[in-house]
């Protein structure tokens, strides 16, 4: 792939934050979406890449658009063919109601190599750099703990541990307690979460718990940029979903790796922030026709992390009209 796609991701993210900010606690999660979606989806069109979707806003006949299997990108003869997954807002309900930590992201790869997860959930693990390749998803509770605390030289009184605020982690969250972990949790957004694990100033050490698995594909390509461990085994709770996953070649019982949900070395990964989160500021809009975003842009095969502030003048960018 070639590597200046990957600062144009950064373009295709910010202006979906741009959208859905300008819906930030207005109520409405979906007109949030949709702006996001929209402002993504026009961004997606100046790329020179034969872009195929395989996470995103759903099934072709639910989601009219960025929905799995579109093809997004200038599509010219010679355009490089990749798989794209996408979270144009990753916190909807968060936007809606003014919280903080929502993002907006997408991940490339080349074709084929992204896995198409089932619109479920998944039981996941996330850590930075100086766990990985010592935790298992399988491992109890209070073992993953130990080994995460020997790894970052610190007592497990001193690890934290993050998760999604629902009241289906009230075992692990005591499981936790009763390791002598501290606790944080979230109640949106756990692809930021799992990128916090990597960044020592968030003081987030481990990231434990079920949410979707589509965002655990793009948890996946940010882990292998910023060198993390990323572990997932998908959490069907219906017949349907059982169903779901037969159809799709989707193993329930597998523990996907980082190389199982993103199969290639090379992946780019792109994310801005909407609202205030740990890692990305959100968008301030500080004038009637200029706003600040906040975002960070990576590439697994370098291993270079840029964040990047951006002043938007929309005077002189009239396709956004936000
Ligand atoms: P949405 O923006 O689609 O609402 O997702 C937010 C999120 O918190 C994800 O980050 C997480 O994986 C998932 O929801 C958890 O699902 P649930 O809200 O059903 O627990």
């Amino acid at each position: 792939m070639d590597r200046n796609l990957a600062l144009n991701l950064v373009r295709v993210t910010e202006a979906a934050a741009l959208g859905a900010a300008k819906h930030m606690g207005r109520g409405d999660k979906n007109l949030a979406d949709q702006a996001g979606v929209d402002g993504m989806r026009r961004m997606f069109q100046t790329m020179d890449i034969e872009g195929t979707v395989v996470i995103g806003e759903g099934e072709m006949d639910k989601a009219p658009m960025l929905y799995i299997g579109e093809v997004v990108g200038t599509c010219r003869e010679g355009s490089i063919k990749v798989d794209i997954a996408v979270d144009p807002v990753d916190g909807t309900t968060s936007v809606a109601k003014g919280l903080s930590n929502a993002i907006a992201i997408v991940a490339m790869a080349p074709r084929g190599c992204l896995l198409n997860a089932p619109d479920m959930y998944m039981n996941k693990v996330a850590a930075g750099p100086k766990v990985a390749g010592k935790i298992n998803i399988d491992a109890p509770i209070h073992e993953t703990l130990k080994i995460t605390a020997e790894a970052l030289n610190k007592s497990i009184t001193d690890l934290t541990v993050t998760m999604l605020d629902r009241p289906r982690h009230e075992g692990i969250i005591k499981e936790c307690r009763d390791a002598g972990a501290r606790i944080k949790l979230f109640s949106d957004g756990d692809v930021a979460a799992a990128m916090a694990t990597c960044f020592e100033h968030t003081g987030v050490d481990i990231m434990l718990g079920i949410g979707g698995a589509p965002e655990g594909v793009l948890a996946a390509a940010a882990l292998k940029c910023l060198d993390g461990e990323f572990q997932g085994r998908l959490v069907p709770y219906t017949d349907e979903e059982r169903q779901r996953c037969a159809e799709m070649g989707a193993d329930v019982e597998k523990v996907y790796l980082m190389d199982d949900l993103v199969k290639s070395k090379e992946v780019y990964f792109a994310a801005t922030g909407i609202s205030n989160g740990e890692l990305l500021k959100g968008v301030v809009f500080t004038g009637s026709n200029t706003a600040k975003t906040h975002s960070v842009v990576m590439r697994s095969e370098t291993g270079t992390i840029r964040f990047i502030d951006a002043i938007h003048r929309f005077s002189k960018k009239p396709s956004y009209a936000y």
